[in-house]
């Protein structure tokens, strides 16, 4: 049986350590789920940038579907899928901006044609061929030149505040493991097992 540990923050630091020991790429992956005001659900990968009780944080254009979405509607969920380890992890709670100081850190740190990506795309909106994206790149390239790339306005990242957080571990005949914890106040939460 996998250890149910007393909050969820120790077990999935534990897996996602896992998680880097065993996954060919992106360990930090996840799928993130976010519901328009119309009350359509979609979904889309994204990285794990940082993570603390706090939250889960992730980086996108604050102009796409997904920015769009959780401006209607400040609700969201993750998923953590792990082929190798046979694990999921699933994330339900609100979404808020990060600072705009950890998002100019995080920015900072980014590989500088990847800061020139960030103003070049219009993410999420319609291009009529790569050499678009392409030229674009090229004239945030020549605009910028040898100085420093600052975060476009337009670039920020989000904190998914967990409300609830589910643990899953395959286990023969489908028998699998299944327990969620649903957060009551401060650092408490509660935790219940599932059947699977
Ligand atoms: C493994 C993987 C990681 C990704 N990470 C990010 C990310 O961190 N931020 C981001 O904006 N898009 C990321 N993407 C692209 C998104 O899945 C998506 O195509 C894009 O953000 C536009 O989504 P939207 O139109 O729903 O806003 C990633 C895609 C994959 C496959």
């Amino acid at each position: 049986m996998t250890a149910a540990e007393a909050d969820p923050f120790s077990l999935f630091a534990k897996w996602m350590h896992e998680a880097e020991q065993s996954e060919p790429n992106d360990p930090n992956a996840m799928c993130l789920a976010t519901v328009d005001a119309r009350g359509q659900p979609s979904a889309r990968m994204v990285l794990l940038k940082d993570w603390d009780p706090a939250g889960f944080v992730f980086y996108t254009n604050l102009e796409s579907r997904k920015a769009g979405d959780i401006g209607a509607n400040a609700r969201a969920a993750l998923l953590f899928h792990w082929k190798s380890l046979k694990r999921q992890i699933r994330i339900e709670g609100t979404v808020g901006p990060v600072t705009d100081f950890e998002a100019d850190e995080y920015f900072a740190s980014r590989h500088r044609t990847s800061q020139i990506g960030a103003w070049a795309s219009a993410q999420s909106r319609p291009m009529e061929g790569r050499f678009e994206l392409e030229k674009r790149v090229a004239e945030y390239g020549l605009k910028f030149g040898l100085g420093a790339v600052p975060r476009p306005p337009h670039w920020s990242g989000f904190r998914v505040a967990p409300e609830r957080i589910e643990f899953w571990q395959d286990r023969p005949f489908r028998l699998h493991d299944r327990f969620a914890y649903t957060w009551i106040d401060q650092d408490q939460w509660s935790l219940v097992h599932l059947f699977p």
